[in-house]
């Protein structure tokens, strides 16, 4: 049986389709509508070319999960999303036996007289009742490339799970015992994600590169509401951009991302808005924010404060476009 699985392995590998520098590292990600800065682009060509999983920590919807399903596209690899909670174990990450399949392969077998214990064991321990998990579907190739492997918020997981990870990802190698070893013939690209609820092991962490995903500044998350929600007005995009980063810089229990800000200048467009206004902001609100205390806060004085910094941000830029200054 374990010389079937070696010869699974040693499936056919493709030529590599990786980028081969960090301006072809952006421009791959650019090809999939995500802008990066040159720090994630850099640490994400080293990671390609060193062979060694990315680590990427940061706030909600700052972008993290979007890496992994953009290189899948983009490198023409299956996507392998291994969604970590509490609890998580072996058996739905890695694989388990088709219990039930097995008892009634032992059903057939006894019914038709069969006697051989090691002939039946090894029947049922055999590929066919294994299902396979993320963890070991990512060590086979699929059409002679090696996949993309998601591990998305790994802090949510326990300790005994991430102790247990730390061993695939050493040596991209499962033992099964009833099966023996499966060993990737070419490791996948692994991308881990986490939004640090908690710390992960240093262990773990020493096998990875690491980068922390923070919020873009205006002109790239202006880049990117261009992009995802091209049917918003221009000046809108402007202002709703200038009024998440304004709000990014006060006191609130949960900022906004990427993520919101798109669903936010979708949502006005939506109301054929083309800019700004209270009312609109008022009726939204819950678009972007998602804690009832930053609500409050924001339908406050402070809200409209940023409304006037954004409007009179606005009144600069159209006075310096008027001008002839660029801007
Ligand atoms: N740099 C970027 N360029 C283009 N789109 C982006 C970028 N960053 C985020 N987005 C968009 O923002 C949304 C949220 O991104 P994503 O789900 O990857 O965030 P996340 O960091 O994984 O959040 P969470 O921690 O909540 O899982 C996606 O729809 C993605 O398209
Ligand atoms: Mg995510």
């Amino acid at each position: 049986m374990c010389s079937l699985l070696a010869v699974k392995i040693m499936a056919n590998t493709k030529p590599s389709n990786l980028p081969t520098s960090i301006d072809e590292t952006l421009a791959l990600l650019n090809g999939a509508d995500y802008v990066a800065d040159r720090a994630l682009a850099t640490v994400l060509y080293l990671s390609l070319k060193m062979n060694r999983p990315l680590f990427l920590e940061g706030e909600a919807g700052v972008g993290k999960t979007e890496i992994a399903k953009v290189l899948a596209s983009e490198l023409d690899r299956p996507l392998i999303r291994l969604q970590c909670y509490e609890g998580l174990d072996v058996s739905s990450a890695v694989y388990e036996w088709n219990y039930a399949a097995q008892m009634v392969e032992i059903r057939m077998r006894e019914a038709s007289g069969e006697t051989n214990r090691d002939a039946m064991e090894d029947s049922v321990f055999s590929e066919r009742f294994l299902i396979r998990r993320p963890l070991l579907q990512a060590l086979e190739q699929v059409n002679g490339r090696a996949p993309v492997l998601l591990i998305d918020e790994l802090d949510r997981t326990d300790e005994a799970f991430e102790a247990f990870l730390l061993e695939v990802l050493s040596d991209y190698q499962v033992t099964i015992p009833e099966l023996g070893t499966i060993k990737a013939k070419e490791p996948p690209i692994v991308i881990i994600t986490t939004n640090r609820t908690r710390e992960i092991h240093d262990a773990l962490k020493r096998r990875c590169l690491y980068h922390w995903v923070d919020y873009p500044d205006a002109e790239r998350e202006l880049e990117i509401v261009r992009l995802k929600v091209p049917g918003a007005d221009a000046n809108l995009s402007r202002e709703v951009v200038d009024y998440v980063q304004r709000l990014r810089t006060l006191e609130l229990f949960k900022n906004p991302g990427i993520a919101e800000t798109l669903d936010w200048a979708t949502a006005l467009m939506e109301l054929d808005k083309i800019a700004l206004d209270p009312q609109a902001i008022s009726d939204t609100l819950g678009v972007l924010l998602k804690y009832q205390d930053d609500i409050a806060q924001i339908q406050g004085s402070e809200g409209a404060e940023v409304l006037r910094a954004v409007k009179a941000e606005a009144s600069a830029n159209l006075a310096a476009a008027g001008a002839g200054v660029s801007i």
